[in-house]
């Protein structure tokens, strides 16, 4: 071996990303081409423009992160890519990139789970920042993967230098970062929708609107039912703890019934006009509005009406994966949390996390920011056990949309 080399390649979604992690220990490089101003005037990701971008993208961004991180692909010791779970036609973009070059170089080939690949952006960090003296936790961890996608519960463990996941709580509907995206959407934000709401919640009221947890609550005549929706289709609900079952769809609904009831459309529909004034169909390059950043800025871009909406959708929200999440925790006996994924990026979330977490004697982890949304470095570290195992690829390894994590 030489370096310790891992090449890194993520497309499940949106984001073409390639990195290159030493050890499964040190970022040497992480290069990530978004593609929100593709997607921004559609209010979600449109599979086929998803598809031809990671084309686009894909070969600019490996070599971007090889010169990053100063290395060749003489000096690289294995190619590890996301399978599964994702877009089909997205993840099969990496796929078949990250074989034809393993193959071409005579290079180990790491299939990595998307999920799994979200965990390890914390324990990457953490392991970086114990070469720096910080103590390393490589001990049992209640993980709540939480974005776009997912909205999963897994009892990680750490197994001879290896990890080991069960699933103990997910979605039955829609994924957080979902609710969050159909809300801005909605509401005539620009997407992703978390950011926006992010944002535009530090100005609003939390309790103007009273979204009741049984809004939140799983419908009862889906458990044990085959999986319903693209978040849902990881893995069979019927022997998981109710009580650890999220649904954010019914969420949505109320806040759309709001919006109707108020008579709050209408000034949606102008904003989203505004934002976007080549319109929503019109399929040309976009150009993505930033969140506003003062009151002053929020106020100009909606009525106080519409921030405190917002404001009290994100507290339920939060609210919701709080108290799953540590009773959870508890009742696995972990003794830390680790929150990843896009919607660990919320301000909000990570507040109430921290502050709960100081309340029970729990420990709490998010990635940074540039790590809690979609990335390779994430990839190319949790690649690192199982190369070292030497659990490589099967040579017809192949893209696996609905690929899923643990028992
Ligand atoms: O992990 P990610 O980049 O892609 C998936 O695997 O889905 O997550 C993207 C999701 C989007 O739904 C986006 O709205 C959400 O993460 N997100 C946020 C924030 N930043 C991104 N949600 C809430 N608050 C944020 N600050
Ligand atoms: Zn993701």
């Amino acid at each position: 071996m030489g370096q310790g080399l891992i090449l890194g390649i993520e497309s499940s979604c949106d984001e073409t990303a390639a990195a290159v992690v030493e050890r499964g220990e040190r970022t040497r490089s992480s290069v990530v081409a978004s593609q929100i101003a593709t997607h921004a005037r559609y209010g979600g990701v449109v599979p086929e423009l998803a598809s031809r971008e990671h084309l686009r993208a894909i070969v600019p961004v490996v070599r971007a992160a090889l010169t990053e991180a100063g290395v060749g692909l003489g000096d690289l010791d294995a190619v590890a890519v996301t399978s599964g779970p994702g877009l089909a036609g997205a993840l099969l973009v990496g796929v078949s990139y990250a074989k034809a070059l393993a193959f071409g170089r005579g290079l180990p080939l790491v299939a990595v789970n998307h999920l799994e690949g979200h965990i390890h952006a914390v324990l990457l960090e953490e392991r970086e920042a114990a070469q720096s003296g910080h103590a390393c936790g490589e001990e049992p961890a209640l993980a709540l993967v939480v974005s776009g996608g997912h909205t999963h519960l897994y009892l990680a463990r750490p197994m001879q230098g290896s990890w080991s996941y069960r699933l103990i709580g997910r979605t039955v509907d829609d994924a957080a970062g979902e609710a969050y995206d159909k809300v801005a959407k909605l509401l005539g934000f620009g997407y992703p929708g978390g950011p926006w709401i992010d944002a535009l919640a530090r100005f609003g009221n939390p309790r103007a609107v009273p979204f009741a947890f049984s809004q939140v609550k799983p419908k009862v005549h889906l458990v044990g039912q085959p999986p319903r929706t693209k978040a849902a289709r990881t893995a069979p609900i019927a022997e998981l703890d109710p009580r650890l079952l999220f649904s954010f769809s019914g969420i949505k609904t109320a806040v759309l019934r709001y919006v109707e009831v108020h008579g709050l459309r209408e000034e949606a529909r102008a904003r989203a006009a505004r934002l976007f004034p080549a319109g929503l169909q019109s399929g040309a390059a976009g150009t993505a509005a930033d969140p506003p950043k003062t009151r002053e800025e929020a106020q100009a871009l909606c009525p106080q009406e519409t921030l405190d909406l917002v404001a009290s959708f994100q507290r339920a929200v939060v609210g919701d994966l709080l108290k799953k999440s540590f009773a959870a925790a508890e009742r696995v006996g972990a003794s830390r949390i680790l929150v990843t994924g896009g919607v660990a990026a919320n301000r909000e979330l990570r507040e109430r996390f921290t502050r709960e977490a100081a309340r029970r004697g729990v420990r709490v982890a998010f990635p940074t920011l540039a790590l809690s949304t979609d990335n390779a470095a994430m990839i190319a570290a949790a690649a690192w056990p199982r190369f070292v195992a030497g659990e490589f690829a099967a040579e017809e390894l192949t893209a696996d949309a609905a690929l899923t994590l643990g028992r």
